[in-house]
C-alpha cells in the first residue's frame, strides 16, 4: 500500500514520536510511507514527500513536527475537499492517518465520507478529544506549565502576591484544571468552571488575613482578561496580584516519556487499522489500552469532567 501521514491544527510534542512509529511500522511491513507537508493545505497544494526509515532518525524527542501543520477554514468546502483526494488519488496513495484535534477529525471524517481510508490519531495539547483519556502532546504542555507554576509560586510567596496564570486549551479547561491540581491552585477558572468572582476575593481575603503567602488562581485562555482580574484582586483582596499570560511556550519543547510512549503506540496501531480495512475510525487509550472509535462518534461528544472538579472543591 501507499500509506500518507500528516499533522493538523496546533502542533503538539509527540507528534514527530507518532510520525516515526506510523513510517517506521507501515516500513517494516513492506508499504510506501508518504508525509504530507503542512497539514491539509499541502494536501490542497499536491506536496508531498515520500519518507524513509532514516528519514526518521532523531524525531523521537523532537518537539513541534517535521512534517509543518496549518488550519485552513476552507478545508469544510466540499469542492476543496474533492481536490485532496484528486491528489491522493493521482498519486495512488490509499490510505491517510490524521494526526490532530477534533478539528482536524472533522477533516478527516470529510475525507473518509468521500470515499479515502482514513485513521485518525489524537495529537494535541489541549485533551479535548473525547473516547481517549489523554492526546499527544498533553501531558509536555502540562509539565511545562507546572514547572512554571512552581516557579511563579517561589517570587509570589516571596512578594506576598497572588499569581493569576493564564494556559491554551481553547474551550477545553483540561490543561487549568490538571495543572490548578499539580500546582496547588487556590482557583481554577475554565470553560466547565466559570469565574465566580465575589467567591475568589471573599476567600483570598480571609487568606490574607490569616497570613498565608500567596495564592494562585490557574485560568483557561479566551475566557477574560486576566490582568484585569489581577488589579480588582489587588484592589479588593489585601493580595497584590499579577497576572502571567504563558502563551506558547506551552506548546514547545521535548516530548516527556509519557507522550514519547503514547505516540509510539498509537503510530503504529494506526497502520495496523489501514491494513486491517478499517476506515473512518480513530484511536484512543482507555485504562491504557488502545481503542478505536469512529470519527462519527468522537467529533459529536465532549469529555466529562465533573469528578476532577468536586476533587478541585475539596482540596485547594
Ligand atoms: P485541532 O485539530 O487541533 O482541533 P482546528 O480546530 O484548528 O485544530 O482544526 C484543524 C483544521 O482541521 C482546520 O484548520 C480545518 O482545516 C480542518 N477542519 C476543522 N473543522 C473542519 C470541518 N468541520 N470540516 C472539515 N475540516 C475541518
Ligand atoms: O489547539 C492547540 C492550541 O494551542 C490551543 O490551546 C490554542 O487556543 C490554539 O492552539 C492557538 O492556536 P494558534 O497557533 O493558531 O494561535
Amino acid at each position: 500500500m501507499k500509506i500518507a501521514v500528516l499533522t493538523s491544527g496546533g502542533d503538539a510534542p509527540g507528534m514527530n514520536a507518532a510520525i516515526r512509529a506510523v513510517v517506521r511500522t507501515g516500513i517494516s511491513l513492506g508499504h510506501e510511507m508518504y508525509g504530507v507537508l503542512d497539514g491539509y493545505q499541502g494536501l490542497l497544494e499536491d506536496r508531498m514527500i515520500q519518507l524513509t526509515s532514516k528519514d526518521m532518525s532523531g524525531m523521537l524527542s523532537q518537539g513541534g513536527t517535521m512534517l509543518g501543520t496549518s488550519r485552513v477554514p476552507e478545508f469544510k468546502e466540499l469542492p476543496v475537499q474533492q481536490l485532496a483526494i484528486d491528489h491522493l488519488n493521482a498519486r495512488g496513495i490509499n490510505a491517510l492517518i490524521v494526526i490532530g484535534g477534533d478539528g482536524s477529525y472533522r477533516g478527516a471524517l470529510a475525507l473518509h465520507e468521500l470515499g479515502l481510508q482514513t485513521i485518525g490519531i489524537p495529537g494535541t495539547i489541549d485533551n479535548d478529544v473525547y473516547g481517549t483519556d489523554y492526546t499527544i502532546g498533553f501531558h509536555t504542555a502540562l509539565n511545562t506549565i507546572v514547572d512554571a507554576m512552581d516557579k511563579l509560586r517561589d517570587t509570589s510567596s516571596s512578594h506576598r502576591r497572588c499569581s493569576i496564570i493564564e494556559v491554551m486549551g481553547r474551550t477545553s479547561g483540561d490543561l487549568a484544571l490538571y495543572a490548578g491540581i499539580c500546582g496547588g491552585a487556590e482557583f481554577i477558572i475554565t470553560p466547565e468552571n466559570p469565574i465566580d468572582k465575589e467567591l475568589i476575593i471573599k476567600t483570598l481575603k480571609k487568606h490574607h488575613e490569616e497570613g498565608r503567602r500567596h495564592a494562585i488562581i490557574v485560568v483557561t485562555e479566551q475566557l477574560f482578561d486576566v490582568h484585569k482580574l489581577a488589579a480588582e484582586i489587588t484592589f479588593k483582596s489585601g493580595f497584590n496580584s499579577r497576572a502571567t499570560v504563558l502563551g506558547y511556550i506551552q506548546r514547545g519543547g521535548r516530548p516527556v516519556p509519557q507522550d514519547r510512549i503514547l505516540a509510539s503506540r498509537m503510530g503504529s496501531y494506526a497502520v495496523q487499522m489501514i491494513l486491517e480495512g478499517i476506515s473512518g475510525e480513530c484511536i484512543g487509550i482507555q485504562n491504557d489500552q488502545l481503542i478505536h472509535s469512529p470519527l462519527k462518534y468522537i467529533v459529536d461528544h465532549k469529555k466529562p469532567r465533573a469528578e476532577l472538579y468536586k476533587l478541585v472543591g475539596k482540596i485547594s
